[in-house]
């Protein structure tokens, strides 16, 4: 029964009265099932092996895996994939004492059988949507193949394209950032776990993994706790609120202290604070990891301080399978951090509904039906094509005209396929069926001729290939070339000092523009890269990034205008690695620069402009975006207030397109002093030419306020100015309000 102030408080939060008896109940069965747990049977529970399928990281030793699920000696399995194995490996569970059912966890990062662009391109189409629809999907077809939960979204702040992770999440904002997350979260475990195409959600890394110094994967992260709490934690707390059931922690030590072992981040922070009631699991190997950081001695110590600082789950370091048992006879580890533990992984299972039926996520006939569904297919078409930004499009190269005589297709990735799949996608070998560039143009040139020339490899340096590129872009009526990195020069442990386009790619760029032939250049990666002369000479540039399965359908239809691109960059781009961390809400310091040619003891550098290349929020369309006749609701706004904010945008050109509208805020004088601009509100919208449609956003206090030296989220009353319009660099329209006490 259930008290009329609990009743009362239940609905303040929103949660119903079933599913509170539900969670009720599910307590008690835990409960139930720890009394009747050994110490050792505990410890097993927190336990976490890589399967022998794929490996995603340095293993520790092998021993038998199966007979230690049969002991109970493994609480969950990563990497082991498909209703057959993870069947077998559940029998096994369903072997040891108390038939306590295992999680397989997988990294299903961009889609699981049909690959989804990764997530920085996702992030580029600003589409929430299209985003959750991509992550529901790939939940879908993960757990109909016997997976419970995923390793993502990664929502790592990533301010340093020379990070080889900065594909994998959602880039350097922490608005966009945050909205991103909580679509993921809300993609993967759909309607809830329990329903058996709903995966747990695992937000990762916490925290702060992306701001490793010099972008070097792993590396320590110096921070200021104000910075941690403004710009690096909130995407977690909104995948949190989203109901995010795990939370990965991170290789990095902040301040130095290891994420793996810091009671700030996760006992203080996210189990105290933010009261997350799912577990923590450690990255693959960061508590034996420490040793090597320096922070403890030897894996007993590691497993000390790991489980004290609330890392539930061990990932492959066996440092507590090893040494736990041993701690808590020490009296080094208490009982009740076990017990925790425990509940915490345990609850999870039962809410999954693993203890009513283990093989609910392992149906054959399941599986085959919902691997690779068309519409999958086609879903993961039409985010590829929202998330390809239009950087250049001088003379109106593009969209290709259906009635060119030939194209010549050229570069070292317009048959790739694997490369355009990206890193963090799952092998599955011959079965894989990804469209290239090749197939795509194929598929919809009609009757213009395609021609082909490879012309360079992406890394090395012979030009053996050029002559025969250059004969080939003279026969042809336009040029599209392939270039960019492959799928394995951006990811984990895949961090590069130099970000330019690789090997003498530019070099075959210059010699095919020198043939005076209309040019398009696709770049295809993982990260921002450098091309400056690229992008000084050549007429048309897409960023295509790494789309996933159907790469090359996505493309076709936007150098065709099938669709209008629309994706707006979710990172800076830099002129040189020598301008990194570069990021557009920075602060102004006491001498900024007026404008690029101003260097006299100004901010910047004196031989290098201070701008990027390309801004955070900048992408083209094949049409243009006019706005006008902004209006303020009022011009001053009461603390506990919000203020409306209005404009018109209008579709000036000649096709339909969308526009994501973004609007920046700065808070003019304050103490601590705020970025000269921030990302408060967008929205995407499709218009007809000549069209025209009203904008409004609203401000409140939470859009204004900022955490001060205390880590207290306060506003301070004064002025703000409103920037709107297409991209960071770009502002159309600025007016101004008070915000006062
Ligand atoms: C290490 C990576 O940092 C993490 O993101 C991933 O989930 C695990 N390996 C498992 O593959």
């Amino acid at each position: 029964m259930i008290r009329r102030n609990t009743f009362i408080f239940l609905l303040a939060l929103g949660i119903s009265t079933a599913a509170y008896s539900q969670t009720q109940d599910i307590d008690r069965k835990v409960e139930a099932l720890l009394q009747k747990m050994t110490l050792e049977e505990k410890v097993g529970q927190l336990n976490q092996y890589t399967g022998d399928w794929e490996v995603t990281g340095p293993v520790t030793n092998s021993g038998n895996k199966v007979e230690d699920v049969k002991k109970g000696k493994i609480g969950s399995m990563l990497n082991v994939r498909g209703v057959k194995h993870t069947r077998e490996l559940q029998q096994a569970a369903m072997q040891s004492r108390l038939k306590i059912p295992l999680l397989f966890g997988q990294d299903v990062i961009h889609g699981y059988r049909v690959t989804f662009p990764i997530p920085l391109a996702e992030a580029a189409s600003w589409d929430l949507e299209a985003i959750e629809k991509s992550a529901r999907i790939a939940a879908t077809e993960a757990a109909s193949s016997g997976i419970h939960w995923t390793f993502a979204p990664m929502v790592d702040i990533a301010r340093d394209p020379r990070w080889g992770r900065v594909m994998e999440g959602a880039g350097e904002d922490t608005y966009l950032g945050s909205l991103i997350a909580k679509a993921r979260v809300k993609g993967f475990q759909g309607k809830g776990l329990g329903n058996t195409n709903a995966v747990m959600a695992c937000a990762k890394h916490f925290a702060a993994y992306g701001a490793a110094i010099g972008g070097r994967d792993y590396n320590s992260v110096d921070m200021s706790l104000r910075t941690l709490w403004e710009v690096y934690l909130p995407p977690f707390k909104a995948a949190l609120d989203a109901g995010a059931a795990t939370f990965m922690n991170s290789f990095n030590d902040i301040n130095g202290i290891p994420a793996t072992g810091n009671s700030y981040i996760q006992r203080d922070i996210l189990k105290g604070k933010w009261g997350f009631k799912g577990f923590v699991v450690s990255d693959w190997g960061s508590i034996g990891e420490m040793i090597q950081h320096g922070y403890v001695k030897d894996n007993y110590e590691a497993a000390e301080a790991a489980i004290t600082a609330g890392s539930d789950m061990d990932m492959e370091s066996r440092s507590y399978i090893n040494h736990l048992v041993k701690l808590v006879g020490e009296g080094k580890v208490k009982q009740e951090l076990i017990d925790d533990a425990v509940r915490r992984i345990l609850r999870k299972k039962f809410e999954l509904g693993l203890f009513d039926d283990p093989y609910r996520f392992s149906n054959e006939k399941r599986e085959k039906k919902t691997l690779n569904k068309p519409e999958f297919l086609q879903a993961a078409r039409d985010v590829a094509k929202r998330s390809i930004v239009l950087l250049k499009n001088e003379g109106s190269v593009l969209p290709l005209s259906k009635d060119l005589k030939s194209v010549a297709l050229i570069g070292p990735l317009v048959k790739a396929e694997k490369d355009m799949q990206g890193f963090w996608s799952i092998d599955w070998g011959k079965e894989d069926h990804l469209v290239s560039l090749y197939e795509g143009m194929q598929n919809q040139a009609g009757k213009t001729k395609l021609l082909y020339a490879k012309g360079c490899h992406v890394q090395d340096t012979s030009r053996a290939g050029f002559a025969e590129a250059v004969s080939t872009a003279k026969e042809a009526d336009v040029v599209v070339m392939a270039m960019g990195e492959k799928f394995d020069m951006s990811g984990e442990a895949k961090s590069r000092s130099n970000i330019h386009l690789p090997g003498i790619q530019e070099e075959l760029i210059k010699a095919i523009q020198a043939t005076g032939k209309p040019v398009v250049v696709l770049l295809m990666a993982g990260r921002p890269m450098v091309f400056n002369w690229t992008a000084d000479h050549v007429p048309a540039i897409l960023y295509t990034w790494w789309l996933g399965s159907q790469a090359g359908n996505a493309i076709a239809d936007v150098l065709y205008g099938n669709y209008n691109p629309s994706a707006k960059l979710p990172m800076t781009f830099p002129r040189s690695e020598g301008q990194i961390p570069i990021y557009y809400n920075y602060l102004n310091t006491g001498r900024p620069a007026k404008d690029d040619t101003d260097m006299n003891y100004r901010s910047g550098y004196i031989d290098m402009q201070k701008s990027p290349k390309y801004a955070f929020g900048y992408g083209l369309s094949y049409t243009t975006f006019s706005y006008s006749n902004l209006k303020l609701s009022q011009k001053q706004m009461g603390k506990n207030d919000s203020i409306s904010i209005s404009f018109t945008l209008t579709n000036s050109g000649k096709l339909a397109g969308e526009e994501v509208a973004q609007l920046y805020l700065r808070d003019v004088v304050a103490k601590p002093v705020r970025p000269v601009k921030e990302l408060k509100a967008f929205k995407k919208v499709m218009l007809q030419p000549g069209e025209s449609r009203t904008i409004s956003f609203t401000i409140d206090k939470e859009s204004l306020s900022f955490y001060n030296d205390n880590l207290e989220k306060i506003t301070q009353a004064g002025e703000f100015e409103v920037m709107i319009g297409g991209s960071s660099d770009a502002i159309k329209l600025d007016d101004k309000f008070d915000l006062v006490d």
